[in-house]
């Protein structure tokens, strides 16, 4: 599918993997609405994609966690471009790490639960009824992670990793109840991806960012973008159901090659 004046509405738009997947769908020639909380940044990566090219490039400052702003701010954004035709479901975070469940502040798993359960329902509920479902036709890409699927080796994981398997279970049972229409449910799972996202993982604490990564090459945002791209590029009649993007040296969830940057000096 040719993505050269398709709007894409982006969730987590302001940084990392989003920003990279904002960049790359502009760069296709894609329309593209920009979701997040920090207004600001939201401002500033409209100014740096809209410079060169004729696509139009939009944003709405959003929690989405929260269903009425998530809706107003979609049906605000229908009115402004049109319609949307595909949904990238991409904000989310883990927090509290390494602490064990029971050792969790209640208020750090309802952010969890809320951005990353709720975000992507909310999301998907509000575009689903105000555009794609009128013209039965769109692509929704969730970006889940590998631990949607195993149990991550680490303290600290259990409510990010359930939740994540629920948005695998979420878009496995979407996919088959919009049977009838031309909207492509899809995942794309990445491995380590070195963003922000593992630092806040730790409350920013350096030293045990620096062991998690010790001895191999996380991927880049860029890395999992030019994977969305890849699979929205594809004729309607094929979906990518799901596509996993690791680093060479992330063998397994439980097995990291620590001597991969070593074989490389
Ligand atoms: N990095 C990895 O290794 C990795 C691995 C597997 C999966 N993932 C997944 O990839 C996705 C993106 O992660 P990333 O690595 O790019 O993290 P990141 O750099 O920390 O970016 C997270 C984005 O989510 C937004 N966000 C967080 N809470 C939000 C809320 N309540 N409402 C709206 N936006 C919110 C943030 O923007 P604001 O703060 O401006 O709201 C930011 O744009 C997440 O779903 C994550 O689970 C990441």
């Amino acid at each position: 599918m040719a993505l050269h004046g398709k709007v894409a509405l982006l969730t987590g738009a302001s940084m990392g993997i989003g920003e990279a997947i904002a960049s790359s769908l502009v760069q296709a020639g894609a329309n593209v609405i920009l979701f997040s909380r920090s207004e600001d940044k939201l401002r500033q990566l409209k100014d740096k994609l809209a410079v060169n090219g004729d696509t139009k490039v939009t944003y709405r400052a959003v929690d989405v966690g929260n269903y009425e702003e998530v809706d107003a701010a979609v049906k605000s954004s229908i009115q402004e471009v049109g319609h949307i035709d595909i949904l990238i479901n991409n904000a989310g975070l883990a927090i509290g790490a390494p602490k064990i469940f029971s050792d969790l502040n209640p208020s750090d798993i309802m952010t969890m639960n809320n951005t990353n359960i709720n975000g992507y329902m909310f999301m998907t509920h509000s575009v689903l009824n105000h555009s794609m479902m009128n013209r039965k036709a769109g692509t929704i890409l969730n970006i889940t992670s590998i631990t949607g699927l195993e149990v991550p080796p680490f303290p600290g994981e259990a409510v990010y990793h359930a939740n994540k398997a629920c948005q695998e279970a979420f878009t496995n049972a979407l996919r088959n109840e919009l049977s009838g229409t031309d909207i492509r449910v899809l995942v794309l799972r990445p491995g380590v991806v070195a963003t922000n996202f593992h630092s806040l993982r730790v409350g920013h604490d350096k030293k045990m960012y620096d062991e998690f990564i010790e001895g191999y090459e996380p991927l880049i945002a860029d890395d999992i973008a030019q994977g969305a791209i890849y699979m929205l590029q594809q004729p309607l009649n094929i979906s990518v159901k799901a596509l996993d993007i690791v680093p060479s040296a992330q063998r397994s969830i439980n097995v990291f090659d620590r001597t991969w940057n070593e074989r490389r000096e």
